[in-house]
Order: structure tokens, then C-alpha cells, then sequence
């Protein structure tokens, strides 16, 4: 049995009582919870608008259609995370293009970003970056060559809510609060910082855009926009929409965690730095540069990289002797690029995705872990992979 999964949700009482109220209510879905989850998002991440949706990848499609992403244009992304930043623009028919990641980081690299951008064959209309395990993107280069190309910046912040981003002038902004990018996209999974069950959310300093993804998330109905006062139950639609909104159990749910974001993410990065001082001496295990940086990273994961190929060890052998063990452990991720459903013939240099695959390892990471359990986890990775040297 599994006793430390690599990722797990944390429900305190506060949590069940607030949904059990929410279930109470006249309105289980579309009430009054929905819009104050919204609200203390906005006083959360520092942003003019969010809007709560049923997922993380709903958040995404409704972005992209939002943003008017077609067939013909293309997105440019990571190949080094979740399937659903790309999924969903070929949701919306369009082409995917992938830009290479720092092999280290795993984070795209801006000027690949911008040798992409030049290609104006590819019709680049978006580009989503990725906050991959919590470690936050060059967001001010690349903002700045996104503008320069006249795209669109959106931010894949699943792994990232409320995380600290520092500009070279040492200012401080919000991931969530779209300083550099015109949307930011977040997932409320069982296992992300904060969860509603399954769930989601948009920010967006832009209220046209707002406006559009609202609609969008229920069937892009507009109720008697005609004010046709003998047919009050008048509703009409001038283009697709979804069924993408969250019920009211759900947002309790969400909006009861999202009180305890900051000390979410500084419980997270406490245990990265109980990590740090079992591993760090340890000849055989790397971190991503710049990782233990205090309030740089959001702490989703806790990824550490090992020369599997230098040392002869095998990953999926470690992997099950850890299993054994009652540790979970994972990899993230499989590169995009190679999942038949998006192999090309043209095979392009991606050389920093596929090393940065070929060594990462997510150890457990959620809030509820211990001094104790980290210890445990890390002296049983520390004696499997010297028995392996043997
Ligand atoms: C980076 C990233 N983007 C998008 C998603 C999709 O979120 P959801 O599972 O809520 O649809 C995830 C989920 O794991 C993710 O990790």
C-alpha cells in the first residue's frame, strides 16, 4: 500500500463543514458561493477578474475560444507538461507547435520562444507557458517578445496559485494577477494547492475577455438580451459554448482552501527545505537550478533530477523499489511531442525536453507531510539507489 503518495489533497474540517452548508442551500449550482469565490480569488491573486469553471482544462479551451483561436493558427507551448495545455487547442482545431525547455529547469527558454515567433508560416497566435512543478517562468523576457510578435501570453498557472514572481528590478507580482499575460489558467484538481474535487479558474485584467469567457462557460447564452418583455424566458446564443460551470458544492469547497493559500505554499516550501537538507549532500541527486530560492516556487512538485544514464540506474526500478516501500514517486512529464496522437514526421531538436524527461523524478510533496516522513522517504531513496550502484 501506498503510504506517501507523491501528491495528495488535504480537507481539514473547516472544508466539510463549508460544503455541507453549500448543500443546504436553495441553489446548487449558480447561487451566491460561486460569485464570492470568485471575488476573494480577484483579493487573492490581485486581479480585476476570475472566472470559476470545472476544470483545468476547461479554463484553458475557454481561454483559447475566447482568444478567437481557429483552424489555421497555432499555439506555441512546452512539450513538457500536462496534455491538457495543448489538448486544449486542438480542441479548437488548431496546430500545436512545440518550443524546447531549459533541460534543468524544464521551463521554456525565451529566445527559442522567439526563434518560433519568426516563423510566420506557423501563424503563432498564442503562446502558454507553463509554471511546470511551481518554478515560474521568465515571465518578463517573454512578455516582451510576445508583444514584439504580436501574440497573445497566456500562463498555464496550474502549478503555480499566488506564487511570488520577481522582476530584475526586484519588484514582486502575483502568478494569478496577469501582470505579463492576458489570461492565467488554473487547475483545482484533488492534488493541486487548493482543490474543489475537480474545478478550475481564469484571471484576466481584460473585462471584454471576461465577459466572453462567462458566457462561454454556459453555452454562451444570453438571457433576453432583446428585452422581450412578453417572453420572459427569452434566451438566445450567436455562437458555441459549454457546459464548463462549477456547482456551488464544488466552490464552497474551493473557496474554503483558498483560505489557506499562503500558508499552503509555506507549508510546501518548508518541506522542500526539509528535502533540501536530507539530499543535498548526496552525490547522486540534482535539484532545477534556482529552485530553493525563498518564495520563488510554488511547490507542486518536489522534482529531483538524477543521471540515471551516467550511473547505470534503472528509473522504473527505483521507482517500484520505492513503491514497496509505501512511497510514490512520478514523472513529469511524458514529452508531448511524443504521444502518438501528436507525433510529426518532421522531427525537430528537442533535445533539453527529452534529457530534462529522461531525469526528472517528482518525490511526495503535499502539506500534510512531516519532518519524519521526509526523512523516511529520504533515506529510502538515499539506500535504493546505493544498493543499485552496486
Ligand atoms: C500544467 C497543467 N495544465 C492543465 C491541467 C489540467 O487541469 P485539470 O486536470 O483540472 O483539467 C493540469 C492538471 O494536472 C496541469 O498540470
Amino acid at each position: 500500500m501506498i503510504k506517501y503518495p507523491y501528491a495528495r489533497p488535504n480537507v481539514t474540517s473547516n472544508d466539510v463543514i463549508a460544503v455541507v452548508k453549500a448543500m443546504k442551500n436553495q441553489f446548487l449550482t449558480d447561487g451566491e458561493i460561486i460569485k464570492s469565490f470568485e471575488n476573494d480569488l480577484s483579493k487573492a491573486f490581485k486581479v480585476k477578474n476570475s472566472i470559476v469553471c470545472n476544470s483545468g482544462t476547461a479554463a484553458l479551451h475557454l481561454i483559447y475560444k475566447s482568444l478567437g483561436l481557429k483552424k489555421g493558427d497555432g499555439i506555441l507551448t512546452t512539450p513538457i507538461t500536462f496534455l491538457a495545455t495543448a489538448n486544449a487547442a486542438k480542441m479548437c482545431d488548431a496546430n500545436v507547435y512545440f518550443s524546447d525547455v531549459d533541460p534543468n529547469t524544464g521551463l521554456m527558454i525565451p529566445e527559442l520562444i522567439e526563434e518560433k515567433l519568426k516563423n510566420k508560416k506557423l501563424k503563432i497566435k498564442i503562446v502558454t507557458i507553463v509554471h511546470l512543478g511551481g518554478r515560474i517562468c521568465n515571465l518578463e523576457k517573454i512578455s516582451i517578445i510576445t508583444k514584439k510578435y504580436k501574440c497573445f501570453l497566456v500562463e498555464d498557472a496550474c502549478h503555480a496559485p499566488g506564487a511570488i514572481y520577481k522582476t530584475r528590478n526586484k519588484q514582486t507580482t502575483r502568478v494569478g494577477s496577469c501582470k505579463y499575460s492576458i489570461a492565467s489558467s488554473f487547475s483545482f484538481h484533488a492534488i493541486k494547492h487548493i482543490t474543489m474535487g475537480e474545478g478550475g479558474c481564469i484571471t484576466t485584467n481584460n473585462d471584454n475577455l471576461s465577459k466572453k469567457l462567462k458566457l462561454k462557460r454556459s453555452h454562451s447564452m444570453q438571457k433576453n438580451k432583446k428585452n422581450i418583455f412578453n417572453k420572459p424566458w427569452y434566451y438566445e446564443i450567436e455562437e458555441l459554448g459549454w457546459n464548463y460551470r462549477a456547482s456551488e458544492i464544488n466552490c464552497a469547497l474551493g473557496r474554503s482552501q483558498l483560505k489557506r493559500l499562503s500558508k499552503i505554499l509555506k507549508t510546501r516550501e518548508k518541506i522542500a527545505e526539509l528535502y533540501y537538507k536530507e539530499l543535498h549532500k548526496f552525490k547522486y541527486i540534482e535539484f532545477p537550478k534556482n529552485a530553493f530560492k525563498p518564495n520563488s516556487n510554488a511547490w507542486h512538485l518536489f522534482t529531483i533530477l538524477i543521471d540515471f544514464k551516467k550511473y547505470n540506474l534503472k528509473r522504473s526500478n527505483i521507482i517500484m523499489q520505492l513503491e514497496k516501500k509505501g512511497i510514490g514517486s512520478q514523472v513529469h512529464y511524458i514529452p508531448i511531442f511524443n504521444q502518438p496522437f501528436y507525433k510529426t514526421k518532421n522531427k525537430e531538436n528537442f533535445n533539453g525536453s527529452l534529457e530534462y524527461y529522461e531525469k526528472n523524478l517528482s518525490l511526495p510533496m503535499y502539506e500534510t507531510l512531516n519532518r519524519e516522513n521526509v526523512k523516511f522517504i529520504s533515506n529510502a531513496l538515499k539506500k535504493i539507489i546505493t544498493k543499485s550502484l552496486k
